[in-house]
């Protein structure tokens, strides 16, 4: 039986987490002789470098080597793919933090101490900062503007009863991890490197290094057993530490070892991006939007990094749950002398769901409606589920067979591969030309019905009249209720990354190594595969080892990202497993004369034919039978097709869903607020693990509703980052989580053949924060009748204001 999947399971490292046991980069003990590096950083935003004395670095304590981009022995290049991102900067400089030389030392404080010694001249230009600045000076990283269009927007608009145009602005995101970005080196014989990195993407760290020691891959093994969190910013934002660490380890013969302190990597890493979008849209008394035409400006930074990818999940998220009949949306990707704005948690898909989010609200508002209505006014239309259509889910049973331990690998790709759309029992189809504006099919839409049974549960009716009532009544303090759904696109947007490895070995004794290309960031994703292995052998989970994720075993691996983890590296290790197993029950089948197919793995034991033993007992006349116990897996999501220029196919598996409720009360004198309360219902389809899942949610959320409210990322007019510590940059703590928090799962099983009908979870649930936003914004207008038009992040500074705005003071 699956005995081992579906179950609320602990994180299998969250003990090592509390007691500190939990071992991160800075916690690998230290080997002899290494070395410690820093970055000597530029101080100005824009400039040639006129002069450069690093004599006081060379003769600083503890120093024993210095670095300029010259004595870099081969590839001078950090950057994802475009290849405009050196490691230490040539002539130019293009933001306040750009690393410049590389000091090694013998401890963390000398090498910093160091760095700060330089003696530094720049011929300073004026630096492009803003949206306008850049459009003024045509600072983009494509020639104008992408495009995406379905229909004619601008004549629906023209033609519709009523219209409204309107801007919002809103906030990047530090990603602030707790564990700091980090690497350390170690040299091998014949110059091979073994680099550990808190990363994300050990395969590009290799990539990387390997280019900057002149080696090829093989050369070089990454290996990753967690990090203290990502969030995106451990895509691409670890290269330069790592390829500083192999770079000194080659050239010194020593180990290095480089992590930021906490106001470096604020200042020299990415971020989330901001986002300017204007919109316009023509709609009718009902609140059903005719036609809708955004321009969303980004700021990118002076690197293109994943910029162009985040922009283009922004424009596949502009419709967010809405079947829009007619949408036209333009994409400005600026270039700017900042920080490189890197992928964050939804990976430009939020920014996106924002501005479709406040065209509602602001639609809402002017036609005195309630906002929930126009949402669901403007849904697409459900998809049937087990042959109900608009009823209940169904509860959390047992799929049928198709997810049994006897599965085969192939009938999981058959299925994929069989249709559009694999789909079991009644099957879902589309209404009549129900697509996005890139033109997908919605085939697994639900939020219809979940949104019907969330409104019941989070009991909206009710509170939505005490909040009327409680505002009718105190003229100080405002209440507020916002609702929003999500429905967020599954895979990545270059379709080719959409595969996993996988490379199980069955020891003798039973007990099982388990590897994959996916990284650990605090997820769950290593528990849930490893519940995966544990099921398809149907033994204990304790039986299963969970490895570092280590490029020598698993080549060739996509970051951890896209939220797809589990769904490529579960289906992987499925595949690896099956493979074994199957060779056990041959084994088996022939001691009992029994058919291959009746032997089954349950609970710890090998049934066949009315006799059973342990998995161990089998594991080891498996061995003495000469059969091998070791396997890799591998696996491609089936029937991805997109060109991303033309903004036309099918670049998602399917579609996460799920609904949030935020109530919160602003004292309208100070414009400070609180959360008083959260109701979110999630789609995680037939979650792996319920507990993890729900902490994704949870977590998901409050760092959703921390980037909408109180993170606010400031630049002088210098392009310094005045917000580089968390003195001054505020995310949200355990006292600003709501007292009310109810989580729950949509326990529906996910209509495409994903590893155990389960969907991803690790961005989906960051769209539920822009409730937050919402119910700012209703207890704003609870003030007057202007709209509130809150941008965010809506930090109390800008709630008051804009309560002054409604009020008309
Ligand atoms: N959860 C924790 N605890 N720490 C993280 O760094 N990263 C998020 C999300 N949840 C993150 C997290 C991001 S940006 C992504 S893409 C997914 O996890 C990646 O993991 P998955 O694909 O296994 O869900
Ligand atoms: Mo997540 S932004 O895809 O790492």
């Amino acid at each position: 039986m699956n005995d081992q999947v579906r179950k609320p399971l602990p994180h299998d490292a969250a003990r090592l987490h509390v007691t500190g046991e939990a071992r991160y980069i800075d916690d690998i003990p230290t080997p002899a002789n290494c070395l410690h590096l820093a970055f000597g950083v530029s101080p100005v935003a824009r400039g040639v470098i006129t002069s450069l004395d690093l004599d006081p670095v060379r003769v600083a304590p503890g120093v024993v080597a210095v670095l300029l981009a010259a004595d870099l022995p081969f590839e001078n290049d950090t950057s994802a793919g475009a290849h405009d991102e050196p490691l230490l900067a040539v002539e130019r400089v293009n933001f306040v933090g750009q690393p410049i030389f590389l000091v090694a030392a013998t401890s963390h404080h000398a090498a910093r101490f160091a760095a700060r010694q330089a003696v530094m001249a720049f011929d300073e230009e004026e630096p492009i900062l803003t949206i306008e600045a850049a459009l003024a000076a045509d600072s983009r990283f494509e020639e104008g503007p992408r495009v995406y269009a379905k229909g004619d927007a601008a004549a629906a608009i023209a033609a519709a009863p009523k219209r409204l145009t309107g801007r919002i602005e809103m906030g990047g995101q530090e990603h602030f991890y707790l564990e700091g970005q980090a690497a350390l080196a170690m040299p091998q014989e014949g110059g091979d490197m073994i680099v550990s990195s808190s990363t994300q993407h050990p395969t590009e760290i290799q990539h990387k290094v390997a280019e900057a020691i002149g080696k090829p891959m093989h050369a070089v093994r990454v290996e990753t057993r967690r990090m203290g969190g990502g969030f995106g910013g451990k895509e691409s934002q670890g290269n330069p530490l790592a390829v500083a660490c192999a770079v000194v380890a080659r050239q010194t013969g020593r180990p290095a070892k480089m992590r930021y302190d906490r106001d470096d990597d604020m200042i020299i890493t990415g971020k989330r991006h901001d986002f300017r979008i204007d919109y316009a849209v023509g709609f009718d008394e009902t609140g059903r939007i005719h036609g809708v035409d955004f321009v969303q400006y980004t700021r990118c930074g002076w690197s293109q990094d994943l910029s162009l990818a985040v922009a283009d999940r922004a424009m596949l998220h502009a419709d967010n749950a809405y079947l829009l009949e007619n949408a036209r949306i333009e994409s400005h990707r600026l270039k700017t002398n900042m920080c490189s704005a890197t992928a964050y948690r939804g990976f430009g898909g939020p920014q996106g769901v924002v501005g479709i989010e406040r065209v509602v609200d602001h639609i809402a508002h002017e036609l005195g409606l309630d906002p929930v209505k126009v949402r669901q006014v403007n849904y697409y239309a459900d998809a049937p589920v087990g042959g109900v259509v608009g009823g209940a889910a169904p509860a959390a049973e047992p799929l049928p067979r198709d997810i049994s331990n006897r599965e085969t690998q192939e009938d999981v790709t058959s299925r994929g591969a069989a249709g559009a759309f694999p789909v079991e029992g009644a099957a879902v189809k589309a209404k009549g030309g129900q697509t996005t504006p890139y033109g997908q099919e919605v085939v697994d839409f639900l939020l219809g019905r979940l949104t019907e049974r969330f409104l019941e549960t989070s009991d909206y009716a009710a509170r939505r009249a005490a909040v009327d009532e409680w505002n009718d009544s105190h003229p100080v303090l405002k209440k507020g209720l916002g609702f929003s759904p999500v429905k967020f696109g599954i895979s990545f947007t270059l379709t080719h990354l959409n595969q996993a490895g996988a490379l199980v070995h069955v020891y003798q004794d039973g007990s099982v190594h388990l590897n994959h290309g996916g990284t650990e960031m605090g997820q769950g994703l290593f528990l849930k595969v490893a519940q995966v292995a544990a099921s398809r052998f149907g033994i204990d989970l304790g039986d299963v080892k969970i490895t570092a994720t280590d490029t020598a075993k698993v080549p060739n691996t996509s970051a951890t990202a896209a939220s797809s983890g589990t769904d490529l590296n579960g289906m992987a290790v499925q595949a690896a497993c099956d493979t074994i197993r199957d060779r056990i029950a041959g084994v088996v089948a022939e001691l009992h004369q029994v058919a291959v197919e009746t032997v089954r793995f349950e609970g710890g034991m090998v049934l066949a034919g009315g006799n059973e033993m342990t998995f161990a007992k089998a594991a080891q006349l498996a061995y003495e039978a000469q059969v091998s116990l070791s396997a890799t897996g591998h696996y491609k999501t089936p029937d991805l097709a997109w060109d991303r220029i033309r903004g036309a196919g099918r670049p998602f598996f399917y579609f996460a869903h799920g609904a949030a409720l935020t109530e919160v009360v602003v004292d309208t004198l100070t414009g400070e607020y609180r959360i008083l309360r959260a109701d979110i219902l999630h789609d995680a389809g037939s979650s792996l693990n319920p507990a993890i899942d729900i902490g994704q949610i949870e977590g998901g959320y409050v760092q959703g509703a921390g980037w909408l409210t109180t993170e606010e990322l400031v630049w002088d007019g210098k392009g310094q980052l005045r917000t580089h510590a968390p003195s001054t940059y505020k995310i949200p703590a355990c006292g600003d989580r709501p007292r009310v928090f109810n989580v729950d799962l949509w326990d529906e099983p996910n209509p495409a053949a994903t590893i155990y009908r389960s969907k991803a979870v690790g961005e989906p649930p960051f769209m539920h924060g822009v409730s937050a936003l919402m119910a700012l914004s209703d207890a704003v207008a609870a003030c007057g009748t202007a709209y509130p038009a809150l941008d965010a992040p809506a930090t109390p500074e800008r709630v008051l204001a804009a309560v002054k705005r409604v009020r008309g003071v």
